[in-house]
């Protein structure tokens, strides 16, 4: 008697569970616009379309050296396991050759491409807001101006059941806004609409620098969602500090021409562009036509928080007094000098972009010190373009200083200068380390 009562509980699981997996099946198949006519290509497509690749970023994710271009296999770890990029060249077999153009669109800003969900570390969540015209424009460049490679796409490091996709759909309809095509309120500055629609569309800044919820979707996708729009999240060891223009740690001592520079050149008299970014600057954003730049600065300057807007950055002179008369008792202030002052001098203004400045800089003064504490481990090199051809480096720290000596350094320039920041601890530093490297020993 038992054991049949067993058996239809099991059986009634069993097919729960495959209704829920024909819902999902279902609900990918039905994404998506209807058929649309195949667009007319023609080379201003073509060089829109690769512009607006460049804006979007896909050779991050989608190329690595010494493959062909856009031939994926790119390994991303997620919390479940590891995926691999796919390859978007025009390979029939491979590749992305086969698809039309209402595929194509379905995977770019629905994220349902190959009949089943994709994994929203492709940023599918931004790019859903692209217009139609951009979205041709886009695929007629990835058809007909990209080389196809025969490069067959890597299987994923997850094991079953959890590599099973039908849960993304799920994912999909809770967490990811249903593809829009933006409307402009009549009274927005075309200026500050035209910044929106880069930044929370192909510019995707949100993925890495709006927090995220435990569920993985980010806790806001533009201005109109609140104030964790943008507001800096934790990424890959590093704090990509907040956008917004309001109080310490935020951009509101750049100005739109600083915030223009920084992003065309990776450096500019108040920052230099490290972590990640460094990898926004060199594929994506030091393409960006001057207007468009500009337009993006416009946008982030206006997400002002009129309140917190008043809190600025006022230099204070008694760290550089102290350390020059030798006095300086401050936690970690020898560790500075003998360290760090040689290029970032002891009055903590650098040398204009050469060595950046550490005094009244966002990613120093933000609440949250990964990334000072990242960039002491790991060292950093600026970026290259074409107006910085020089790269200047930051050495690495790791091999040298102790958890407790990296802790005091960073306290240090943290709390010096008025930058006002809290203290480090051993413990938040030794997670951050990277793991030794074996010549390290030698
Ligand atoms: C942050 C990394 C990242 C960026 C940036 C990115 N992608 Fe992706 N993309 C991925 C990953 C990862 C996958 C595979 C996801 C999966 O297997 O579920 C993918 C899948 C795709 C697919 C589906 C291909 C297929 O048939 O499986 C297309 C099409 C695509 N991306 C196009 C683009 C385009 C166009 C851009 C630039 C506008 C872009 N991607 C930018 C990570 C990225
Ligand atoms: C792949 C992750 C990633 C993406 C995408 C990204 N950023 Fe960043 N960003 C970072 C990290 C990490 C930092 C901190 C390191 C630094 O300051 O360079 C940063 C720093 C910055 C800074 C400097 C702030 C400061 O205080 O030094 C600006 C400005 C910025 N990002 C703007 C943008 C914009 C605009 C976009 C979208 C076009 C964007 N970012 C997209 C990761 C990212
Ligand atoms: C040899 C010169 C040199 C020394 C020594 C040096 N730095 Fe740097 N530092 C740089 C350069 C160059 C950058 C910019 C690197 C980049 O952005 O990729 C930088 C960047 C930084 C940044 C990020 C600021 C920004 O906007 O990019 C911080 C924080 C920092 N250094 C702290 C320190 C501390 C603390 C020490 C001592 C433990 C130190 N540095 C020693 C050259 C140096």
């Amino acid at each position: 008697m038992k054991a049949a009562r067993w058996g239809v509980i099991v059986a009634a699981l069993a097919v729960a569970l495959g209704l829920v997996v024909i819902v999902a099946a279902w609900g990918d198949y039905a994404v998506g616009e209807p058929p649309m006519p195949e667009p007319q290509a023609s080379s201003e497509m073509m060089a829109r379309g690769a512009y607006l690749a460049s804006m979007g970023d896909c050779a991050a994710c989608h190329s690595v050296p010494g493959q062909p271009a856009f031939s994926g296999g790119l390994r991303m770890a997620i919390p479940i396991g590891a995926i691999y990029t796919t390859n978007i060249t025009p390979d029939r077999q491979y590749g992305i050759g086969s698809l039309t153009l209402a595929d194509f669109d379905r995977a770019l800003r629905f994220g349902v491409a190959e009949g089943h969900t994709l994994y929203p570390a492709m940023p599918f969540t931004s790019y859903a807001n692209t217009r139609p015209e951009d979205v041709k424009a886009l695929y007629v460049y990835f058809k007909y101006a990209v080389a196809p490679a025969a490069v067959p796409n890597r299987r994923n490091d997850i094991v079953f059941p959890l590599s099973m996709r039908w849960p993304l759909t799920y994912w999909r309809w809770m967490f990811a806004p249903p593809p829009r095509h933006v409307v402009v309120a009549a009274d927005l500055d075309p200026a500050i609409a035209r910044g929106a629609y880069f930044v929370d569309g192909l510019g995707h800044c949100g993925e890495c620098h709006t927090p995220r919820a435990l569920t993985m979707q980010m806790k806001a996708t533009n201005a109109s969602d609140g104030s964790d729009y943008l507001s800096g999240a934790v990424i890959e060891g590093y704090f990509a500090p907040s956008l917004r223009s309001g109080g310490k740690g935020t951009l509101v001592d750049w100005s739109a021409d600083d915030i223009a520079g920084f992003l065309r050149t990776g450096t500019n008299p108040r920052g230099t562009a490290f972590g990640s970014m460094t990898d926004v600057i060199v594929h994506s954003t030091r393409h960006m036509t001057p207007d468009d730049a500009a337009d993006t600065a416009k946008y982030l300057k206006a997400l002002a928080d009129p309140a917190a807007t008043q809190v600025r950055f006022a230099y204070d002179q008694a760290t550089e007094a102290a350390l020059h008369g030798g006095a300086d008792q401050a936690r970690g202030a020898a560790l500075y000098l003998d360290n760090c002052a040689a290029c970032h001098r002891p009055d903590g203004k650098g040398y204009d972009r050469v060595f950046p400045p550490l005094a009244g800089n966002p990613v120093v003064t933000a609440a949250n010190p990964d990334s000072v504490v990242s960039i002491v481990l790991k060292g950093a090199e600026s970026p290259r373009t074409d107006s910085t051809p020089a790269q200047f480096a930051m050495p690495s720290f790791a091999w040298r200083l102790s958890d407790e000596q990296v802790a005091d350094v960073a306290s240090f320039v943290r709390g010096s200068w008025g930058n006002g920041a809290g203290p480090v601890d051993a413990a938040t530093v030794k997670p951050l380390r990277p793991p030794a490297r074996r010549d390290a020993a030698n």
